[in-house]
C-alpha cells in the first residue's frame, strides 16, 4: 500500500465535510520499522475491509486511532481518503482499547465465550475517549452534515455528538453482534450506553436478533415506546434496522481472474506438496473464531483415519491481534499447542499437517489462499457477520469449492447453501468437514452459484448506499419539497 503524509494536502486539516465516518481504527496504521522508519499499512479487520472502498468513493473524512500510543499525527490523505488521526495516550490504550473495548464490550457482546472483565477505571477512559471522538466530530462536521459512528468501541459518541451538534444527521453501526437483554444487563456501562446509542437518527444492526434486543431494551430499561422499527425515548426519536455488511465483490473477482493470482494459488498446492484435499481457515487470531475446534475436528479426523495425513492439509492463518490482551495471550498458546500436537503425531519428514501462519497478508495473497482451497472452514462461536467468508464465495469464479460455515455467523443468515454447522457439536462439525471434503464439482457448483448471485445483488455498495439512503431520507424528502 502506498502512500504518506502528503503536503499537498495539507490543507484538509481546516476542512468541514458533508460526511463523516467515525471508527476507533483509521484504514490505515502507522508502523515503525526495526530501522526507526514510520511507514502506514493496512489496518486489520472486516470494519476497514467494508469501509474502505465505501469511503474512496465519498469526499468525506474518516476519523480514527492511527493504531499507536501518543501523539496523533496531522491529517493526512491516503489512497484518496482524508484522514484524521484521534490521539489516544497509553493509557487511554490501556483502559478504552484493550480494557474496556476489548476485554468487557467485546466478549460480553460475543456470549461471553470468555469472561468479560469489569473496571471501573477502564469505563472512566472509554467515557473520555468518546468525547474526544465527539468533540473532533463536532469541529469537522459541516453544517446538516451526515455523521456515521462505527462499532463498539464508540458507543457514547452519538448521544455526546447530539448534544453538540443538534444539526447533524448522526447514524451508528455496530459491526458485532447486540447480544440478548439478560447479558447486555452485566454491564455496569449499560444506560449510558442504551442512551449514546439512541442519540443516533438511525442505528444499524447486521442481524435482526441484534436489532429487537437493541429495541427490547429500550423499552425494558429506558421505558421508551417501540412503533415499527422506531423508537420514541426522551430525546427524540431512533429507527433501529438491520443492515448486513458485505465485501468488494468487483474487486474480490477482480483478484480472482488476476493471472499472477491464479498462477500464485497453482504454486501454492505445489508448494504444499499438491495434497488431494487442501482445507483453509483464514482469521484473527480471535477466540471467538472457533479455531481451538476447526483444529480438534481435523486432529480427530486424522486420528480417525476419516481424512488422511499423507493426501490432506490443513493451512491455518491467523493474523495477529489484540497481542497485549490476556484472553488472545493465552487462546495463541493454546492453538500453538494443539497445532504441534497434530503435526507431532500426524506429520512426516518434509510434510506438514497443519500449517500455521501467524502473520498478515496482502490481498493478492489471500486471494490466491482461497482460491487453491477446496474446503473453507469458517467456524466461529458468535460473529457479527464474518467477510472471510464472503470473500471465499466470491472469489470462487468456477463454482467450485466448498464452506463450511458456522451458524453463529451472522454470514449464516445468508450463505444458506454452505455446509452450516454448529462448531460446539464436534462430531457434526467432523462430519462436515469431511462432506464437503468429498463433495462432488457438480454439488459444489449447486450450492456455490447461488451464494454467489447473492453476493452480486449484495455488495457492499449496497449496504452502504441503504444505510446512508435511510439516514438522509428527512433530508431528501426536505429536497423533494423543495424542488416541488
Ligand atoms: P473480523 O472483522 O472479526 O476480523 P471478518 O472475517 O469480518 O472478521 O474480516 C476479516 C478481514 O480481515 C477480511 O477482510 C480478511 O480478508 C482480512 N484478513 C484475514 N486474515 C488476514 C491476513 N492474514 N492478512 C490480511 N488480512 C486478513
Ligand atoms: C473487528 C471489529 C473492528 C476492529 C477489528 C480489528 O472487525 O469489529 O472494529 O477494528 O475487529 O480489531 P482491532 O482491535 O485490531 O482494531
Amino acid at each position: 500500500m502506498t502512500s504518506d503524509h502528503d503536503p499537498a494536502t495539507a490543507s484538509v486539516g481546516s476542512a468541514r465535510y458533508d460526511l463523516l465516518v467515525l471508527a476507533n481504527r483509521l484504514p490505515v496504521d502507522r508502523v515503525t520499522d526495526p530501522a526507526g522508519g514510520d511507514r502506514w499499512q493496512r489496518s486489520p479487520g472486516g470494519l476497514v475491509t467494508a469501509l474502505h472502498p465505501i469511503m474512496q468513493q465519498h469526499a468525506g473524512a474518516w476519523i480514527g486511532w492511527h493504531g499507536q500510543p501518543g501523539p496523533a499525527p496531522a491529517p493526512f490523505t491516503h489512497d484518496g481518503i482524508h484522514l484524521h488521526p484521534v490521539e489516544l495516550s497509553e493509557h487511554d490504550v490501556d483502559g478504552y482499547y484493550e480494557g474496556q473495548s476489548n476485554a468487557t464490550i467485546w466478549p460480553l457482546y460475543h456470549d461471553a465465550v470468555e469472561q468479560p472483565v469489569f473496571d471501573r477505571g477502564w469505563r472512566r477512559s472509554y467515557h473520555t475517549v468518546n468525547e474526544r471522538f465527539a468533540a473532533t466530530a463536532a469541529r469537522l462536521a459541516a453544517p446538516g452534515a451526515l455523521v456515521w459512528v462505527h462499532d463498539y468501541h464508540l458507543q457514547l459518541v452519538p448521544g455526546m455528538l447530539r448534544r453538540l451538534r443538534p444539526d447533524l444527521r448522526i447514524g451508528f453501526f455496530l459491526h458485532i453482534p447486540f447480544p440478548p437483554v439478560e447479558l447486555f444487563c452485566q454491564m455496569p456501562l449499560r444506560d449510558e450506553i442504551m442512551r449514546g446509542l439512541l442519540g443516533a437518527d438511525l442505528v444499524g444492526f447486521q442481524h435482526p436478533h441484534g436489532t429487537r434486543n437493541f429495541q427490547q431494551l429500550a423499552v425494558d430499561l429506558l421505558g421508551a415506546k417501540l412503533t415499527g422499527d422506531v423508537i420514541e425515548h426522551g430525546e427524540g426519536t431512533t429507527t433501529a434496522a438491520t443492515f448486513p455488511i458485505s465485501i468488494d465483490v468487483a474487486t474480490q473477482q477482480r483478484l480472482a481472474d488476476d493471472p499472477q493470482v491464479r498462477t500464485r494459488a497453482t504454486e501454492i498446492r505445489r508448494e504444499l506438496g499438491d495434497p488431494a484435499t487442501l482445507i483453509l481457515g483464514v482469521d484473527r487470531l480471535d477466540y471467538t473464531k472457533g479455531i481451538e475446534h476447526r483444529l480438534a475436528a481435523f486432529g480427530e479426523l486424522l486420528n480417525e483415519g476419516r481424512l488422511d495425513p499423507a493426501q490432506t492439509v490443513m493451512v491455518q492463518v491467523a493474523v495477529p491481534s489484540r497481542q497485549r490482551i490476556d484472553h488472545y495471550q493465552a487462546l495463541r498458546e493454546r492453538v500453538e499447542r494443539t497445532v504441534s500436537r497434530i503435526n507431532g503425531v500426524h506429520a512426516g519428514i518434509g510434510r506438514l499437517c497443519v500449517h500455521y501462519l501467524h502473520q498478515s497478508y496482502d490481498r493478492a495473497e489471500l486471494a490466491a489462499l482461497y482460491l487453491a482451497a477446496d474446503v473453507m472452514a469458517v467456524t466461529p462461536l458468535r460473529d457479527g457477520m464474518n467477510l472471510v467468508a464472503k470473500e471465499y464465495v466470491a472469489t470462487r469464479a468456477d463454482g467450485t469449492g466448498a464452506l463450511v460455515l458456522s451458524e453463529f455467523a451472522g454470514a449464516a443468515a445468508e450463505l444458506r447453501q454452505a455446509w452450516t454447522v454448529n462448531p460446539h457439536d464436534l462430531d457434526q462439525l467432523k462430519d462436515a468437514i469431511v462432506a464437503a471434503a468429498h463433495a462432488t464439482p457438480d454439488e459444489q457448483i449447486a450450492r456455490m452459484q447461488p451464494m454467489r448471485a447473492h453476493l452480486r445483488r449484495h455488495d457492499v455498495n449496497r449496504w452502504a448506499a441503504d444505510f446512508l439512503s435511510r439516514l438522509d431520507r428527512p433530508v431528501v424528502q426536505g429536497q423533494a419539497e423543495a424542488a416541488a
